[in-house]
Protein backbone atom coordinates (compact mmCIF):
# COMPACT_ATOMS: atom_id res chain seq x y z
CA UNK A 1 0.00 0.00 0.00
CA UNK A 2 1.12 3.60 -0.97
CA UNK A 3 2.33 5.51 2.50
CA UNK A 4 1.84 9.30 1.84
CA UNK A 5 2.90 11.22 5.12
CA UNK A 6 1.57 14.30 5.59
CA UNK A 7 2.02 14.78 9.17
CA UNK A 8 5.84 16.54 9.18
CA UNK A 9 4.58 19.23 11.82
CA UNK A 10 3.85 16.67 14.63
CA UNK A 11 7.17 15.03 13.78
CA UNK A 12 9.43 14.19 10.85
CA UNK A 13 11.50 11.22 9.48
CA UNK A 14 15.06 10.94 10.51
CA UNK A 15 17.36 11.38 7.85
CA UNK A 16 19.77 9.31 6.91
CA UNK A 17 22.68 11.56 6.59
CA UNK A 18 21.94 13.02 10.31
CA UNK A 19 21.62 9.25 11.00
CA UNK A 20 25.31 8.73 9.88
CA UNK A 21 26.27 11.69 10.85
CA UNK A 22 25.25 10.18 14.78
CA UNK A 23 26.34 6.95 14.59
CA UNK A 24 29.93 7.09 16.07
CA UNK A 25 28.80 8.71 18.87
CA UNK A 26 26.73 5.64 20.33
CA UNK A 27 30.17 3.63 19.84
CA UNK A 28 33.41 5.07 19.21
CA UNK A 29 32.88 8.33 20.49
CA UNK A 30 31.52 7.49 23.63
CA UNK A 31 33.87 9.28 26.37
CA UNK A 32 32.16 12.02 28.77
CA UNK A 33 32.49 15.68 27.55
CA UNK A 34 33.33 16.90 30.60
CA UNK A 35 35.66 14.50 30.91
CA UNK A 36 39.61 16.67 30.33
CA UNK A 37 40.68 13.07 28.44
CA UNK A 38 41.03 12.51 24.75
CA UNK A 39 37.92 10.63 25.18
CA UNK A 40 36.00 13.65 26.78
CA UNK A 41 37.39 16.12 24.41
CA UNK A 42 36.58 14.13 21.24
CA UNK A 43 32.70 14.63 22.12
CA UNK A 44 32.95 17.78 23.85
CA UNK A 45 34.37 19.25 20.32
CA UNK A 46 31.26 17.72 18.52
CA UNK A 47 29.12 19.38 20.91
CA UNK A 48 30.29 22.87 20.51
CA UNK A 49 30.27 22.19 16.77
CA UNK A 50 26.82 21.69 16.72
CA UNK A 51 26.14 24.82 19.23
CA UNK A 52 28.14 26.95 16.86
CA UNK A 53 26.03 25.77 13.79
CA UNK A 54 22.67 26.31 15.92
CA UNK A 55 24.19 30.36 17.30
CA UNK A 56 25.29 31.15 13.75
CA UNK A 57 21.33 29.90 12.00
CA UNK A 58 20.02 32.42 14.59
CA UNK A 59 22.66 35.27 14.71
CA UNK A 60 23.79 34.67 18.21
CA UNK A 61 27.05 33.59 20.19
CA UNK A 62 27.58 30.06 21.04
CA UNK A 63 27.79 30.58 24.03
CA UNK A 64 24.04 31.98 24.04
CA UNK A 65 22.43 28.53 23.16
CA UNK A 66 21.36 25.84 25.64
CA UNK A 67 20.86 22.24 25.16
CA UNK A 68 17.63 20.62 26.46
CA UNK A 69 15.92 17.78 25.81
CA UNK A 70 13.30 19.33 22.97
CA UNK A 71 10.81 22.26 23.20
CA UNK A 72 8.49 21.53 25.72
CA UNK A 73 11.43 21.80 28.04
CA UNK A 74 13.06 24.96 26.10
CA UNK A 75 9.24 26.38 26.77
CA UNK A 76 9.21 25.67 30.18
CA UNK A 77 12.12 26.43 31.24
CA UNK A 78 11.67 30.39 29.48
CA UNK A 79 8.08 31.07 31.53
CA UNK A 80 8.81 29.53 34.66
CA UNK A 81 12.66 30.32 34.68
CA UNK A 82 12.03 33.79 34.25
CA UNK A 83 9.13 33.59 36.33
CA UNK A 84 11.08 32.58 39.26
CA UNK A 85 13.71 35.33 38.45
CA UNK A 86 11.51 37.85 38.21
CA UNK A 87 8.96 37.17 41.23
CA UNK A 88 7.83 39.17 43.65
CA UNK A 89 9.14 42.20 42.31
CA UNK A 90 7.68 41.47 38.27
CA UNK A 91 4.74 38.80 38.28
CA UNK A 92 2.72 39.41 34.45
CA UNK A 93 3.20 37.47 31.36
CA UNK A 94 1.57 37.98 27.96
CA UNK A 95 1.28 35.28 25.49
CA UNK A 96 -1.41 34.47 23.02
CA UNK A 97 -4.69 32.37 23.11
CA UNK A 98 -3.14 29.82 20.42
CA UNK A 99 0.48 29.25 22.21
CA UNK A 100 1.10 25.52 22.08
CA UNK A 101 0.38 24.05 24.77
CA UNK A 102 3.27 23.53 27.00
CA UNK A 103 3.41 27.25 26.87
CA UNK A 104 -0.23 27.62 28.06
CA UNK A 105 -0.18 24.85 30.88
CA UNK A 106 3.64 26.69 32.11
CA UNK A 107 1.44 29.41 32.48
CA UNK A 108 -1.78 28.53 34.13
CA UNK A 109 0.70 26.33 36.36
CA UNK A 110 2.30 30.12 37.14
CA UNK A 111 -0.80 31.47 38.08
CA UNK A 112 -0.79 28.51 41.09
CA UNK A 113 2.16 30.23 42.07
CA UNK A 114 1.51 34.23 42.31
CA UNK A 115 1.90 35.05 38.19
CA UNK A 116 -0.94 36.81 37.04
CA UNK A 117 -1.16 36.22 32.49
CA UNK A 118 -3.10 38.15 30.17
CA UNK A 119 -4.05 36.16 26.98
CA UNK A 120 -3.75 38.18 24.10
CA UNK A 121 -6.91 37.22 21.48
CA UNK A 122 -6.01 36.66 17.59
CA UNK A 123 -8.46 37.42 14.39
CA UNK A 124 -9.81 35.22 12.63
CA UNK A 125 -6.33 34.14 10.37
CA UNK A 126 -4.88 33.59 13.81
CA UNK A 127 -2.61 37.02 14.41
CA UNK A 128 -2.16 38.72 17.06
CA UNK A 129 -3.03 42.53 17.80
CA UNK A 130 0.17 44.87 18.22
CA UNK A 131 -2.48 47.24 19.94
CA UNK A 132 -3.38 45.43 22.65
CA UNK A 133 -0.28 44.18 23.05
CA UNK A 134 1.00 47.36 23.70
CA UNK A 135 -1.41 47.78 25.80
CA UNK A 136 -1.15 45.14 28.17
CA UNK A 137 2.32 45.34 28.62
CA UNK A 138 2.89 47.04 32.60
CA UNK A 139 5.74 47.75 34.88
CA UNK A 140 4.87 44.20 36.30
CA UNK A 141 5.50 42.01 33.08
CA UNK A 142 8.58 40.03 32.85
CA UNK A 143 8.20 38.62 29.73
CA UNK A 144 6.25 38.51 26.47
CA UNK A 145 5.82 34.90 24.80
CA UNK A 146 4.64 34.96 21.30
CA UNK A 147 5.13 31.53 18.81
CA UNK A 148 6.50 32.54 15.43
CA UNK A 149 4.55 30.42 13.85
CA UNK A 150 1.34 27.97 14.91
CA UNK A 151 1.26 24.41 15.00
CA UNK A 152 -2.06 23.87 13.77
CA UNK A 153 -2.80 27.10 11.65
CA UNK A 154 0.33 27.63 10.06
CA UNK A 155 0.15 31.73 10.97
CA UNK A 156 3.64 33.37 11.00
CA UNK A 157 3.43 36.26 13.52
CA UNK A 158 5.13 39.72 12.69
CA UNK A 159 7.87 38.89 15.40
CA UNK A 160 10.12 41.98 14.21
CA UNK A 161 7.17 44.19 14.93
CA UNK A 162 6.55 42.54 18.41
CA UNK A 163 10.06 43.05 19.10
CA UNK A 164 10.19 46.80 18.39
CA UNK A 165 7.49 47.28 21.15
CA UNK A 166 9.04 44.98 23.77
CA UNK A 167 12.22 46.75 23.12
CA UNK A 168 10.54 50.15 23.58
CA UNK A 169 8.54 49.12 26.87
CA UNK A 170 11.80 47.82 27.75
CA UNK A 171 10.23 43.89 28.52
CA UNK A 172 11.86 40.43 27.62
CA UNK A 173 10.61 39.05 24.31
CA UNK A 174 10.79 35.08 23.88
CA UNK A 175 9.21 33.02 20.66
CA UNK A 176 8.64 29.71 20.55
CA UNK A 177 10.08 28.62 17.35
CA UNK A 178 9.53 24.99 17.36
CA UNK A 179 7.48 25.22 14.12
CA UNK A 180 9.14 27.80 12.38
CA UNK A 181 12.72 27.12 12.65
CA UNK A 182 15.12 26.90 9.68
CA UNK A 183 11.80 27.20 7.63
CA UNK A 184 11.61 31.11 7.67
CA UNK A 185 14.33 33.55 8.55
CA UNK A 186 14.97 33.70 12.42
CA UNK A 187 17.13 36.53 13.70
CA UNK A 188 17.37 37.39 17.33
CA UNK A 189 18.93 40.69 16.47
CA UNK A 190 16.54 41.83 14.10
CA UNK A 191 13.73 40.35 16.41
CA UNK A 192 14.76 42.28 19.45
CA UNK A 193 14.90 38.56 20.53
CA UNK A 194 15.96 37.55 24.59
CA UNK A 195 15.32 33.84 24.09
CA UNK A 196 13.91 31.46 21.36
CA UNK A 197 12.86 27.73 21.68
CA UNK A 198 14.11 25.69 19.14
CA UNK A 199 14.13 22.04 18.36
CA UNK A 200 15.22 18.95 16.37
CA UNK A 201 12.69 16.34 15.55
CA UNK A 202 10.57 18.63 13.26
CA UNK A 203 13.49 19.34 10.97
CA UNK A 204 14.46 15.90 10.45
CA UNK A 205 16.93 15.44 13.41
CA UNK A 206 16.25 12.74 16.57
CA UNK A 207 14.21 13.42 18.69
CA UNK A 208 14.51 14.33 22.88
CA UNK A 209 16.56 17.37 21.91
CA UNK A 210 16.29 20.78 21.47
CA UNK A 211 18.12 24.39 22.96
CA UNK A 212 16.71 27.60 24.46
CA UNK A 213 18.98 30.74 22.85
CA UNK A 214 19.17 32.84 26.06
CA UNK A 215 20.58 36.22 25.26
CA UNK A 216 24.10 37.20 27.24
CA UNK A 217 23.61 38.93 30.63
CA UNK A 218 19.56 37.58 30.31
CA UNK A 219 18.93 36.52 34.36
CA UNK A 220 16.86 33.34 34.32
CA UNK A 221 16.53 30.33 37.23
CA UNK A 222 18.46 27.27 36.61
CA UNK A 223 16.31 24.47 34.87
CA UNK A 224 18.28 21.69 36.71
CA UNK A 225 20.91 21.67 39.33
CA UNK A 226 23.87 19.61 39.24
CA UNK A 227 27.49 19.42 37.84
CA UNK A 228 27.27 22.80 36.59
CA UNK A 229 26.80 22.06 32.56
CA UNK A 230 25.35 24.58 30.51
CA UNK A 231 27.08 26.83 31.95
CA UNK A 232 25.38 25.81 35.45
CA UNK A 233 21.86 26.65 34.07
CA UNK A 234 21.04 22.79 33.04
CA UNK A 235 22.96 20.40 34.50
CA UNK A 236 23.33 16.50 33.53
CA UNK A 237 25.55 14.54 30.90
CA UNK A 238 24.86 16.08 27.61
CA UNK A 239 22.57 14.06 24.85
CA UNK A 240 25.94 13.58 22.53
CA UNK A 241 24.40 11.77 19.88
CA UNK A 242 20.94 13.81 20.25
CA UNK A 243 22.84 17.00 19.84
CA UNK A 244 25.25 15.90 17.17
CA UNK A 245 22.33 15.04 15.10
CA UNK A 246 20.25 18.53 15.89
CA UNK A 247 23.53 20.33 14.55
CA UNK A 248 23.58 18.05 11.54
CA UNK A 249 20.00 18.77 11.14
CA UNK A 250 19.92 22.47 11.41
CA UNK A 251 23.60 22.21 8.71
CA UNK A 252 21.34 20.32 6.12
CA UNK A 253 18.13 22.53 6.55
CA UNK A 254 19.73 24.82 4.50
CA UNK A 255 19.73 22.78 1.48
CA UNK A 256 15.79 22.17 1.84
CA UNK A 257 13.63 23.84 -0.47
CA UNK A 258 10.43 25.53 1.50
CA UNK A 259 9.75 27.65 -2.27
CA UNK A 260 8.76 23.71 -3.62
CA UNK A 261 7.18 23.13 -0.82
CA UNK A 262 4.72 26.13 -0.62
CA UNK A 263 4.11 25.62 -4.11
CA UNK A 264 2.58 22.12 -3.19
CA UNK A 265 0.67 23.05 -0.43
CA UNK A 266 -0.72 26.13 -2.52
CA UNK A 267 -1.69 23.32 -4.91
CA UNK A 268 -3.24 21.40 -2.32
CA UNK A 269 -4.75 23.76 -0.27
CA UNK A 270 -6.31 25.47 -3.61
CA UNK A 271 -7.56 22.06 -5.33
CA UNK A 272 -9.43 21.30 -2.56
CA UNK A 273 -11.25 24.19 -1.72
CA UNK A 274 -12.31 24.65 -5.72
CA UNK A 275 -12.98 21.02 -6.19
CA UNK A 276 -14.61 20.28 -2.65
CA UNK A 277 -17.81 22.08 -2.30
CA UNK A 278 -18.59 22.77 1.81
CA UNK A 279 -14.89 22.87 2.55
CA UNK A 280 -13.06 26.23 4.15
CA UNK A 281 -9.41 27.06 4.73
CA UNK A 282 -8.29 27.48 8.77
CA UNK A 283 -5.14 30.44 9.06
CA UNK A 284 -4.32 32.48 6.13
CA UNK A 285 -2.83 32.09 2.67
CA UNK A 286 0.67 32.61 1.35
CA UNK A 287 3.55 34.00 2.85
CA UNK A 288 2.12 34.30 6.36
CA UNK A 289 1.58 30.88 6.18
CA UNK A 290 4.30 28.47 7.32
CA UNK A 291 4.84 26.95 3.70
CA UNK A 292 4.03 23.08 4.51
CA UNK A 293 1.15 23.83 6.49
CA UNK A 294 -2.40 23.62 5.09
CA UNK A 295 -5.52 23.01 7.17
CA UNK A 296 -9.04 22.65 5.89
CA UNK A 297 -12.45 22.68 7.11
CA UNK A 298 -14.30 19.70 5.84
CA UNK A 299 -18.10 20.61 6.84
CA UNK A 300 -20.17 17.65 7.93
CA UNK A 301 -17.54 15.51 8.05
CA UNK A 302 -16.54 14.08 11.78
CA UNK A 303 -12.73 14.85 11.50
CA UNK A 304 -11.73 11.51 13.27
CA UNK A 305 -13.52 9.41 10.79
CA UNK A 306 -11.91 11.22 7.69
CA UNK A 307 -8.12 11.11 9.56
CA UNK A 308 -9.18 7.41 9.64
CA UNK A 309 -10.46 6.30 6.21
CA UNK A 310 -7.64 8.49 4.68
CA UNK A 311 -5.30 6.27 7.12
CA UNK A 312 -6.83 3.31 5.60
CA UNK A 313 -5.59 4.71 2.39
CA UNK A 314 -2.00 5.61 3.84
CA UNK A 315 -2.25 8.40 3.93
CA UNK A 316 -1.23 10.23 7.55
CA UNK A 317 -2.89 13.80 8.20
CA UNK A 318 -3.87 15.08 12.13
CA UNK A 319 -6.92 16.56 13.44
CA UNK A 320 -6.30 19.76 15.32
CA UNK A 321 -2.47 19.07 17.40
CA UNK A 322 -0.95 15.73 17.00
CA UNK A 323 0.10 17.06 20.60
CA UNK A 324 -2.82 16.70 22.15
CA UNK A 325 -4.92 14.55 20.01
CA UNK A 326 -4.70 11.72 22.40
CA UNK A 327 -6.79 13.76 25.13
CA UNK A 328 -9.58 14.07 22.67
CA UNK A 329 -9.92 17.82 23.63
CA UNK A 330 -10.89 20.59 21.22
CA UNK A 331 -8.32 22.73 19.48
CA UNK A 332 -8.05 25.93 21.28
CA UNK A 333 -6.54 27.36 18.26
CA UNK A 334 -9.97 26.84 16.32
CA UNK A 335 -11.90 28.11 19.35
CA UNK A 336 -9.89 31.03 19.33
CA UNK A 337 -10.03 31.70 16.03
CA UNK A 338 -13.77 31.71 16.23
CA UNK A 339 -14.30 28.26 14.19
CA UNK A 340 -18.10 26.74 15.35
CA UNK A 341 -17.57 24.29 17.46
CA UNK A 342 -19.00 21.32 14.90
CA UNK A 343 -16.31 22.61 12.51
CA UNK A 344 -13.42 22.23 14.44
CA UNK A 345 -14.21 18.73 14.85
CA UNK A 346 -14.60 18.81 11.08
CA UNK A 347 -11.09 20.43 10.49
CA UNK A 348 -7.65 18.75 9.30
CA UNK A 349 -4.09 19.00 9.42
CA UNK A 350 -1.79 18.25 6.47
CA UNK A 351 1.90 18.85 6.84
CA UNK A 352 4.24 18.54 3.96
CA UNK A 353 7.81 17.66 4.32
CA UNK A 354 11.08 17.69 2.45
CA UNK A 355 10.31 13.97 0.68
CA UNK A 356 6.36 15.33 -0.74
CA UNK A 357 6.15 14.91 -4.17
CA UNK A 358 3.91 15.73 -6.75
CA UNK A 359 2.57 12.45 -7.32
CA UNK A 360 1.50 11.96 -3.56
CA UNK A 361 0.00 15.32 -3.81
CA UNK A 362 -2.10 13.82 -6.79
CA UNK A 363 -3.49 10.39 -5.47
CA UNK A 364 -4.36 12.66 -2.23
CA UNK A 365 -6.22 14.93 -4.68
CA UNK A 366 -8.10 12.13 -5.81
CA UNK A 367 -8.79 9.72 -2.44
CA UNK A 368 -9.90 12.78 -0.81
CA UNK A 369 -12.89 13.93 -2.54
CA UNK A 370 -14.01 10.11 -2.83
CA UNK A 371 -13.84 9.72 0.97
CA UNK A 372 -15.15 12.92 1.69
CA UNK A 373 -18.76 12.66 -0.42
CA UNK A 374 -19.16 9.02 0.62
CA UNK A 375 -18.89 10.38 4.76
CA UNK A 376 -21.45 12.90 3.73
CA UNK A 377 -23.61 10.63 1.77
CA UNK A 378 -23.49 8.24 4.60
CA UNK A 379 -24.70 10.95 6.45
CA UNK A 380 -27.36 11.66 4.25
CA UNK A 381 -26.41 15.23 3.94
CA UNK A 382 -25.69 14.93 0.15
C1 LIG B 1 4.89 25.07 18.46
C2 LIG B 1 5.44 23.95 19.27
N1 LIG B 1 6.04 24.19 20.43
C3 LIG B 1 6.56 23.21 21.18
C4 LIG B 1 6.47 21.90 20.80
C5 LIG B 1 7.03 20.83 21.69
O1 LIG B 1 8.25 20.38 21.24
P1 LIG B 1 8.85 18.96 21.67
O2 LIG B 1 8.04 17.92 20.97
O3 LIG B 1 10.27 19.01 21.19
O4 LIG B 1 8.77 18.88 23.15
C6 LIG B 1 5.84 21.58 19.60
C7 LIG B 1 5.70 20.17 19.18
O5 LIG B 1 4.72 19.75 18.66
C8 LIG B 1 5.31 22.63 18.81
O6 LIG B 1 4.68 22.39 17.66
Amino acid sequence: MKSVYLDNAATTKLDKKILKTMQPYFKEFYGNPSSVHIKGQETKKAIENARKIIADSMNVKPEEIYFTSGGTESNNWAVKGLFFQNFPKKNHLIISKIEHDCILNAAKWIETKGGKVTYLDVNSEGFINLDQLKKSITEKTFLVSIMQANNEIGTIQNLEEIGKICKEKNVLFHTDAAQSYTKIPLDAKKMNLNLITINSHKIYGPKGVGALFIKEGTKIEALIHGGGHERNLRSGTENVYGIVGFGKAVELSKKIDYKKISKLRDKLLEEILKNLSETKLNGPKGEKRLPNNVNIIFKNCEGEALGAYLENKGIYVSTGSACMSNTNAQSHVLKAIKIPGKDQDSSIRFTLGKETTEKEIQYVLKILPEIVEKMRRINGLK
